[in-house]
């Protein structure tokens, strides 16, 4: 009875003092427990801030690969836009971390599915970003990198068609291949070698192109197609053997920063919050044709070491290897078409997004640290036995 008589007194008071009589009177009592946890947990789960949305402005939206790198930051665009997010991901590479400050929000779903099997659920628009994006991960397995990109992409259009949803690939500038003009426009063909340790990537994605094409022509349904140039940002992967992110572990690491041949090759990338901008205004448009998203600014490897080497404190020094055989000498996107019929352009300067990434590779070392691990930055990509800039 004694314990009754607390259970109410305590209900009726605030949750601060519910846990104060739970210190001191050790009761242990469930009712009391409950509910102050579940005003802390209320008050510890903030979500970040979201628009409203009328019920004919908000749309159902499914991103498949939406627990990775650019599709997490996709996912927190719609979000904060107001629109109800499915996040579809077999977490291959992506990660739940990535999405979880949204996890329990009403307009948020994430469903831990393969692409490569049917998926049936009600949206208006589709996303379709999964597939492995960077050598090292897009190499690990052919078989499936291809399954994804064919199987997967077949999936997602039939589920577009039947529901009516307009569907935007995530197609990559690799569809270019080893290109024989540069910059490279949507007009080029390509230049790719079908059998090359490349191809499950690059004709995964041509095909997915042409599947998508083949669906809009028979069966009337809305397709876009984002031709995505090299993209860095936090939730990036930190072993992806890319000159960005090598320099940054580098750096952070204290190690000396390795540059092969003379660093004057060039690199053009885009930070993650420019082609989010992109993909969503292209979804938005009524551009059926491919389109180019990139950074055409040109950076040679030895600017982008210096400027990590000295955004991360000047720790390290540039250390300078032999000249790798097939390392391309330049990569830039030509993004006249983005720009002349989407008004879109990258806006972020290079040290800004630097500065983020840096930060985020921080944390994530320091989160590394406590558990013991580290992790080496990996040799670019092997070929002819030498490793080489991404
Ligand atoms: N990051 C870049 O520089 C870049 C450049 C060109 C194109 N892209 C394209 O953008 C998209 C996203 O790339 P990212 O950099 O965010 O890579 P990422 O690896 O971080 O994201 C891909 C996501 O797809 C998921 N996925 C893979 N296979 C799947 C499957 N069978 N079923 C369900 N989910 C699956 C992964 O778990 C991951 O979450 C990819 O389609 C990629 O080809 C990226
Ligand atoms: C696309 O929309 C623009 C205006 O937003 C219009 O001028 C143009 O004709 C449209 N193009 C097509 C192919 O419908
Ligand atoms: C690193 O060194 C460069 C040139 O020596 C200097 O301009 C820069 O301010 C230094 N950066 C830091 C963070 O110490
Ligand atoms: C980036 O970080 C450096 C060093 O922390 C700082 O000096 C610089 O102002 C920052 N630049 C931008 C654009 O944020």
């Amino acid at each position: 009875r004694n314990s009754r008589i607390i259970d109410r007194k305590i209900k009726s008071t605030d949750s601060s003092r519910c846990i104060l009589k739970l210190l001191l009177s050790f009761c242990g009592n469930v009712m009391c427990l409950k509910s102050s946890f579940l005003s802390f947990y209320s008050f510890t789960q903030k979500y970040p801030p979201v628009k409203f949305l009328s019920e004919k402005d908000r749309k159902r939206i499914l991103i498949t690969g939406g627990a990775g790198f650019v599709g997490s930051h996709l996912t927190d665009k719609l979000m904060m836009d107001g629109h109800e997010v499915t996040v579809v991901d077999n977490f291959f590479t992506g990660r739940k971390r990535n999405v979880e400050h949204w996890i329990g929000h009403e307009n948020f779903e994430l469903i831990n599915h393969d692409v490569v099997e049917p998926l049936y659920i009600e949206v208006d628009q589709i996303y379709h970003l999964a597939s492995p994006a960077s050598p090292p991960n897009y190499m690990y397995n052919p078989i499936k990198t291809l399954k994804t990109n064919t199987i997967g992409t077949l999936n997602m259009l039939g589920l577009a068609k039947r529901v009516g949803a307009r569907l935007l690939l995530a197609s990559t500038s690799e569809v270019y291949g080893d290109p024989e003009m540069h910059p490279q426009n949507e007009d080029y063909w390509g230049h790719v070698n079908p059998i090359g340790p490349r191809a499950c990537y690059d004709e995964g994605k041509r095909v997915a192109e042409t599947m998508c094409y083949a669906y809009m022509k028979q069966e009337g349904v809305e397709v876009r197609v984002a031709r995505i140039f090299n993209t860095f940002g936090s939730r990036m992967h930190m072993n992806d053997g890319r000159v960005v992110s090598n320099f940054i572990l580098q750096a952070l690491q204290g190690e000396p920063l390795t540059v092969y041949g003379s660093g004057s090759q060039t690199r053009a990338f885009q930070y993650v919050s420019d082609l989010v901008n992109g993909l969503v205004s292209l979804m938005n448009s009524n551009i059926s044709s491919p389109v180019n998203l990139g950074n055409p600014e040109e950076h040679t490897i030895l600017e982008f070491a210096q400027l990590i080497k000295s955004l991360v404190g000047n720790r390290s020094h540039i250390q300078f290897l032999p000249e790798a055989q097939d390392d391309p000498q330049r990569r830039r996107p030509d993004i006249r078409k983005a720009k002349m019929l989407l008004g879109w352009e990258p806006v972020v300067p290079l040290e800004e997004g630097l500065n983020k990434t840096i930060q985020y590779f921080s944390r994530e070392l320091e989160h590394q640290a406590n558990n013991q691990y580290i992790p080496k930055p990996k040799a670019a990509r092997m070929k002819k036995g030498r490793p080489r800039h991404n």
